[in-house]
């Protein structure tokens, strides 16, 4: 078994040995946590991974540590030790002192993909001044996650929060809007752009870019009262109610020249620039807000400016030519920069990089870059022999992410169990208020560090006797703040039909791990508190008041008191085919950073 021996760290820096191997657990969570139930066939190969989790930890000290089951992630400097956490939450489970208690602490757990499922809906948490995040409160900020009454049992699409407006698509795939930049007096979400199959939505400063599922992007204002005064095209929808002047003004920014089949399959947008990503692995970017012209190169369009522009609505779309031969997969915009990756790993950015966002050093006084420039993150793996091939790119605020996974040539021998693939996350810009994750704050980072919260970690896989790579399900970076969400092994085979009661650690649902960290100005990290956080940090279950209750319940059914009362974390529900009402839809429980506030939505 792993957890046995300390592995030598030989997959990362060969030359030095361990200093330490601590915190070797005794017993893993149940990996048979599956049972009959129909949806666990195709989940089985996940639990049979989670015998172990391995921490692979990058920092000056290079500790290895091993960690049990429990997939806690606990990152340790040699130099600083890790802080104390606000809350004190649920720490890597034992093995149970009693039946009980092992009870009661899954159901917390539990409990939350249950109630995920049987209540779907949207949470929202931060600054509350443009009535975003509670949009019939006049509260100025809503310091833990709380539900907005208007989605309750509503599934959406997506959803998009600023500071003073949001945007989200409901389950028709119509737009709906909210917050004070929309109207100073709804108070709540109401319908603007409908009968189009929206998708997905992005925001500029004033503008909202939707996109269609047959792949037409909408751009529209974020006010109401331009979106009735403005300019609307003559209505190309053969539904007599949605006629040309119920529609909010909005002009149509597809590109035109698409080839046969190819259409927009993703759009990002910062707060003057949109970029657009077609099935072809083409892209394109406009100018998205309606205030000020992008001039910092973001557009990746070299020598582009107001003035040299081609002629034409100022907003219209240009294909980023020198982006020709590589097929790009991946997009992401910050609010001045731009990020994307193509399917052989490659990375590129352009646009502002007063921050170093753009992630490479250049002997150059310029702090703006317009030609897309190839990130060098092969030099980030240096003296490895590991091949770096960038797999997602992420951006917001002035912050940039890159996910890599790093291989060896299968020829290199390597130590059994000593995996080939490592799955690291990299953060640059940005950081003063602790938005890279990494521990530090730092004005401008413009070379990528590795956030070791996200980089080699790994799991043990017992069926195939090897030790495989956790990777990032996604991030959601917002302005000043991120999310992550660990594509670690879940468990959401049980329906909502068992009874808290009659639970046994087999049949237990878990979700995924979800950490947050980043700027706290406006408690948009979601602990209550308000101190900016440098490390990924755990959050409560989002259901304070249910976790309450149950925490209370717990200790006093046991007859122990404030000791019992420990509150658990925050997992989110990941994509599970489950009954809503009457129907059977699948769902999932995703997380969207923005300006200084965050929710969780029931995603379809
Ligand atoms: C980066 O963003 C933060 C937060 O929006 C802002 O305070 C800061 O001035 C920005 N830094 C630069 C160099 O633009
Ligand atoms: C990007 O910004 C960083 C930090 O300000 C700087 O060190 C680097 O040289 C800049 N890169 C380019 C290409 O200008
Ligand atoms: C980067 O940050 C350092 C200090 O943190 C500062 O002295 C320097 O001027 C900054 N560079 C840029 C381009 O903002
Ligand atoms: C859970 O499953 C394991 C393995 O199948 C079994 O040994 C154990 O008794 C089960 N626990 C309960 C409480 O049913
Ligand atoms: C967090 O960062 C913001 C923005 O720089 C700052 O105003 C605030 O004081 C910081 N909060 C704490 C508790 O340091």
């Amino acid at each position: 078994m792993l957890n046995s021996r300390c592995l030598a760290r030989a997959t990362l820096q060969a030359a030095r040995t361990p200093q330490s191997c601590k915190n070797i657990s005794s017993k893993a969570r149940s990996q048979t946590r599956a049972a009959a139930h129909p949806y666990a066939q195709r989940r089985q190969q996940h639990f049979i991974r989670s015998v172990a989790t391995v921490t692979l930890l990058f920092s000056a000290a290079t500790a290895l540590q091993w960690i049990n089951g429990e997939r806690f992630m606990r990152e340790v400097h040699a130099e600083e030790p890790p802080k104390e956490q606000l809350l004190n939450f649920e720490k890597p489970r034992r093995a149970a002192t009693s039946q009980e208690e092992n009870r009661a602490i899954i159901s917390s757990q539990h409990l939350q993909v249950i109630r995920s499922w049987e209540n779907p809906g949207v949470y929202a948490w931060g600054s509350n001044s443009g009535r975003v995040v509670a949009p019939d409160s006049d509260d100025t900020f809503v310091k833990t996650p709380r539900r907005i009454p208007f989605f309750d049992d509503v599934l959406l699409r997506d959803i998009k929060l600023d500071r003073n407006f949001a945007a989200a698509i409901d389950e028709k795939g119509d737009l709906l809007q909210w917050g004070t930049a929309f109207s100073r007096d709804a108070r709540e979400p109401t319908k603007t752009l409908r009968g189009k199959n929206l998708i997905s939505c992005a925001l500029s400063r004033d503008r909202i870019i939707a996109l269609s599922a047959s792949g037409t992007v909408y751009s529209l204002p974020v006010s109401q009262e331009e979106q009735q005064t403005g300019p609307k095209p003559t209505s190309t929808s053969w539904i007599p109610f949605w006629g040309s002047n119920k529609e909010p003004s909005h002009r149509i920014r597809t590109p035109t020249n698409l080839g046969w089949s190819e259409r927009v399959t993703n759009v990002v947008s910062g707060l003057e620039h949109a970029i657009m990503l077609t099935s072809s692995g083409r892209v394109y970017s406009f100018a998205s807000g309606s205030e000020n012209y992008p001039t910092k190169g973001q557009l990746g369009i070299p020598g582009m400016t107001w003035e040299t522009r081609p002629e034409g609505a100022f907003d219209l779309p240009h294909e980023i030519t020198t982006l020709k031969g590589f097929p790009i997969a991946k997009i992401a915009a910050g609010d001045y920069h731009s990020l994307v990756s193509d399917s052989a790993g490659r990375c590129f950015g352009f646009g502002d990089n007063s921050s170093g966002q753009l992630g490479f050093e250049f002997n150059s006084e310029a702090l703006t870059i317009d030609a897309p420039s190839l990130l060098p993150t092969q030099r980030l793996y240096a003296g490895t022999a590991q091949q770096a091939s960038v797999t997602n790119v992420f951006a917001g605020g002035n912050t940039s992410f890159l996910t890599i996974e790093a291989s060896k040539p299968s020829s290199t021998s390597s130590p059994r169990d000593v995996p080939r693939v490592t799955a690291d996350t990299w953060a640059f810009g940005f950081g003063l208020t602790g938005q890279l994750g990494t521990g530090r704050w730092i004005h401008n980072q413009s070379t990528p560090v590795k956030v070791p919260a996200f980089s080699g970690l790994f799991e043990y896989d017992e069926a195939a006797s090897s030790v495989i790579p956790i990777k990032l399900a996604y991030l959601s970076i917002g302005a000043t703040h991120a999310a992550a969400v660990m594509d670690n092994v879940a468990s959401v085979a049980v329906s909502g039909k068992t009874k808290p009661k009659q639970l046994t650690e087999n049949d237990t649902n878990w979700g995924r791990d979800i950490l947050f960290w980043g700027n706290n100005e406006f408690y948009q990290i979601g602990s209550g508190k308000r101190n900016n956080i440098s490390t990924p940090t755990y959050i409560q279950p989002l259901d304070a008041a249910a976790e309450a209750e149950r925490a209370a319940g717990v200790g006093g059914a046991r007859g122990r008191a404030e000791k019992e009362r420990e509150w658990h974390r925050f997992q989110i529900t990941p994509r599970q085919r489950v009954r809503v009402g009457a129907r059977s839809v699948e769902l999932e429980q995703r997380v969207e950073c923005g300006r200084g506030v965050t929710a969780v939505y029931s995603a379809v």
